[in-house]
This record gives C-alpha cells, sequence and structure tokens, in this order.
C-alpha cells in the first residue's frame, strides 16, 4: 500500500519593523559617501530603527498577533522563536509573546539560535511535529534588531525586522519539498560576544562564507536528489543587504554552469531594501516581497518552485524549496506590509545616534520607559532586572 505524503508548509506569514526609519541617503550625507554606494552597491534604501520602547518581543508579538486575528490559536501547542539578538540569556523571547499574545498554558515555547539561520531550523523542527500530528500547526517568529558599530563599514546594513508564519498540513501559500542541503563550517566571519549589543563582523570574509556556505549547501541539495537549477522557478536568499542575493545568483549560475536571469531574484528584494538586515526575518521577508508581488510583478506564481537560502554566520547553511499552492494570492499581505513600511516614521542621523546608544540598559538599573511607539505592544523598562512589557 502506498500513502500520499502530507503536504506541510506555510500557511500564513505576516511582517513586522520597528516604528521609525532611517534615510541611508542622510547616513551617506553625514559620511560624506556618495549614497549611490549604499543604494547601488549594496542594493539598500533606509533601515528601520527601533525606539526605546521597542525590541525583538514587540515586532514578534506585532507580527505574531496579525497571524492569530487571521486563524485563531486552536491547534497551537509549540511556538518556536527564532532569534539572535535575544534579551536574556535564559528564559525564551517567546515567552514574553505568549503572555502579550494571551496564548493558551497547554503551548511550549522555545527560542532558537544559530545567527540569520535559526528560523529555517524553527521551520523544520516544525514540519516534523505536524508529520507526527496533522492537527497541530506550529507558530514560528523570527524576530532581530541588526546592529553594527556607529561609522563602520557594516553600519549601513543594519535594519530591524519580524515576521510570524504558522506552519501546517495543507497549507494555503507554500507547499515545504522534503529534500534539502545542509553546510555547516566554524567561520569567524560574524558573531556577537556576550558582552557586546554591536556584532564583531568581519565583513569581507562573511561576504565569502556566505557563498562558500551556498554552494555547499547547493551540492548536498544536489547529491541527496535535490531537482536540478533549470526547475526552481524563483530564487529566495538571505539578505543582509539586497546585493548580496545578486552576488549569490551570479555564484550559483557560474557553480552550476547555467545562464540564471536576474529576473529570478530580483522581485525578493522589495521589502528588505527598506528594512534593512533583519537576521533571521530576512530571508522570510524575501518570500513576503515575492509572494505579495512587491517588486511590481504580478505574476501568477502558483505551482512555482521557490529555491530557499539560509544562510546563518558562524556558520549554518540551508537550501531547500517550497511550492507555491493554488488560491495563495488570497492569503498574502502586501498591502497590510506596504502600509506599515509607508507608516514609519523618518528619524535624523543624531535622533538615530542616540537610539543606538541607549540599546544597551544595564539590568541593575531600574528605569521605567513611557509607551512612544504608535504599535500595540511596547517594552516599558526593567524592574528587578527583567524587562517589562505591556500591551495597548
Ligand atoms: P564596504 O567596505 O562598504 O564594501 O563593506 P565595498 O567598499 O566593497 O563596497 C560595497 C559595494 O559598493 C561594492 O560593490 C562597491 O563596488 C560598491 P561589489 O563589488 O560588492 O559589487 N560601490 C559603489 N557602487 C555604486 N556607486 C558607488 C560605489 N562605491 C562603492 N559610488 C560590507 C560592505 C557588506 C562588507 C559591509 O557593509 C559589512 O561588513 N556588512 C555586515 C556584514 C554583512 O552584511 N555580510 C553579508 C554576508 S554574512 C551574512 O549575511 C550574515 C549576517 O546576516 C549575520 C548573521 O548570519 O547572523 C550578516
Amino acid at each position: 500500500m502506498t500513502t500520499t505524503p502530507l503536504a506541510i508548509g506555510i500557511h500564513d506569514l505576516a511582517v513586522a519593523t520597528a516604528s521609525s526609519v532611517v534615510e541611508l541617503d542622510d547616513l551617506a550625507a553625514r559620511a560624506g559617501i556618495d549614497p549611490a554606494k549604499f543604494r547601488i552597491g549594496l542594493g539598500q534604501e533606509q533601515m528601520s530603527v527601533p525606539g526605546q520602547d521597542e525590541d525583538i518581543v514587540t515586532m514578534g508579538a506585532a507580527a505574531a498577533q496579525r497571524i492569530l486575528d487571521r486563524h485563531g490559536a486552536d491547534g497551537i501547542r509549540t511556538v518556536f522563536f527564532a532569534t539572535e539578538t535575544g534579551i536574556d540569556q535564559s528564559r525564551a523571547a517567546g515567552v514574553h509573546v505568549h503572555e502579550l499574545l494571551g496564548l493558551p498554558r497547554s503551548v511550549r515555547v522555545v527560542e532558537l539560535k544559530q545567527a540569520c539561520y535559526a528560523a529555517t531550523a524553527a521551520m523544520q523542527a516544525a514540519a516534523g511535529l505536524i508529520a507526527r500530528n496533522p492537527e497541530e500547526r506550529v507558530l514560528v517568529i523570527a524576530s532581530d534588531v541588526a546592529r553594527y558599530d556607529l561609522d563602520s563599514a557594516a553600519e549601513p546594513t543594519q535594519g530591524a525586522g519580524a515576521v510570524a508564519f504558522l506552519v501546517s498540513a495543507d497549507p494555503a501559500l507554500a507547499v515545504l519539498e522534503p529534500i534539502g542541503g545542509l553546510y555547516t563550517a566554524e567561520i569567524d566571519d560574524f558573531w556577537r560576544p556576550n558582552d557586546s549589543v554591536t556584532a564583531v563582523v568581519d565583513g569581507k570574509l562573511s561576504v565569502s562564507a556566505y557563498i562558500d556556505g551556498f554552494t555547499g549547501a547547493w551540492d548536498d541539495f544536489r547529491a541527496r536528489g535535490g531537482v536540478d537549477v533549470t526547475e526552481i522557478d524563483r530564487f529566495c536568499h538571505h539578505q543582509p543587504f539586497t546585493k548580496m542575493a545578486v552576488k549569490a545568483h551570479r555564484a550559483l549560475a557560474e557553480h552550476t554552469g547555467v545562464e540564471l536571469a536576474p529576473e529570478l531574484v530580483a522581485l525578493t528584494t522589495g521589502y528588505n531594501r527598506r528594512i534593512g538586515n533583519s537576521y533571521t526575518a530576512s530571508l522570510y521577508i524575501a518570500l513576503a516581497a515575492l509572494l505579495d508581488g512587491a517588486g511590481g510583478n504580478d505574476d501568477d506564481l502558483t505551482g512555482a518552485r521557490i529555491g530557499m537560502f539560509s544562510y546563518g554566520s558562524g556558520s549554518v547553511s540551508e537550501f531547500f524549496t517550497l511550492v507555491v499552492q493554488p488560491g495563495y494570492r488570497a492569503a498574502t499581505r502586501g498591502d497590510e506590509t506596504a502600509a506599515l513600511l509607508d507608516a514609519r516614521s523618518r528619524v535624523d542621523v543624531d535622533s538615530y545616534r542616540e537610539l543606538h546608544a541607549l540599546a544597551h540598559r544595564d539590568s541593575t538599573v531600574d528605569v521605567e520607559i513611557a509607551p512612544d511607539s504608535p504599535g500595540e505592544f511596547h517594552f516599558t523598562g526593567i524592574t528587578g532586572r527583567a524587562r517589562r512589557y505591556s500591551r495597548g
């Protein structure tokens, strides 16, 4: 007797970001750099910046709330929170989100970390749980604030953003295909020591490590029976800056010896150009842009196979594929995401630098932070060494 494999994948996907934004043209002007370096050289226009009352919890909760508004919490027994800008060494940030959203007590909440890769690990773990019990749905939240030193080469590649996605059987957006390619290599390209709020990065090394991870994961994907490159209709990459996706696409063409049109990747960059690096969320924000047609393209992607490349410095890489489902358009959220990007307040470089300096909070000093950002969820300060949050 043969059984049809269960279709498991992404049922819904919501994006959130911080409420302030820096124009990279302003940053370039301040630094005396040609703005074309950021716009064309890096492929970035803006970067989201969290206000004092925003962090990975408030952004993650905002994304997840939209998923719950549409689908409720029935069947959710697991919340995975992927981040590399964790707010505590012990408690999962997702536990705060669980409380803010009023999720049932009968839910497990866990935080996953491996630089920008962890949301993909969460999705694969979710697929495993659902294969065992198809009635369950898993809420994956990926939320990060990318922060580098002021005046460093990495500064224009900062950003802040979150996604929440529901993994389920018979998904409305995209089915996860079973074959994935993996590549892990210890490398000092990017990391964040426990005593630092900014990442340590060797920029040039990180770019070549990313490409090596991509071709390594691709080779593993093929060795395990993954489809030929000509059978992939679009490519989504982790986008620390959107030009990185272009570089990776070229590298795959060279590696496989197959010409790959730039359009196959270009339509994934519309949101990340405006949000900046959102680490764990970045790949899934690229996916949202593609499905939403945020690049101004309204191709019907029904049945299209999307190649997804997830990279986390340090490093772990995975290449896998999704197949877009009939009727997916009814489940996308393009208008919502465009509205939240447009609603951000522009801050000047001085104000952004002040916010950057406030990133480090000494937990031994109680502080009260008045809700200031327009969002529903707020970081309200520290008391008794614990971070506090409010809703409304
Ligand atoms: P840089 O020093 O600004 O690099 O650092 P550059 O001088 O080589 O310039 C960048 C590009 O701008 C070049 O294009 C220049 O030619 C171009 P490319 O040769 O690369 O195609 N350029 C111009 N273009 C048009 N008009 C001009 C002009 N001038 C120059 N006037 C770097 C760039 C990305 C290294 C830096 O921003 C950095 O260190 N960023 C942080 C690290 C990073 O994002 N790495 C990416 C790969 S690792 C990764 O993705 C993981 C990560 O997300 C973390 C995680 O996993 O957790 C970071």
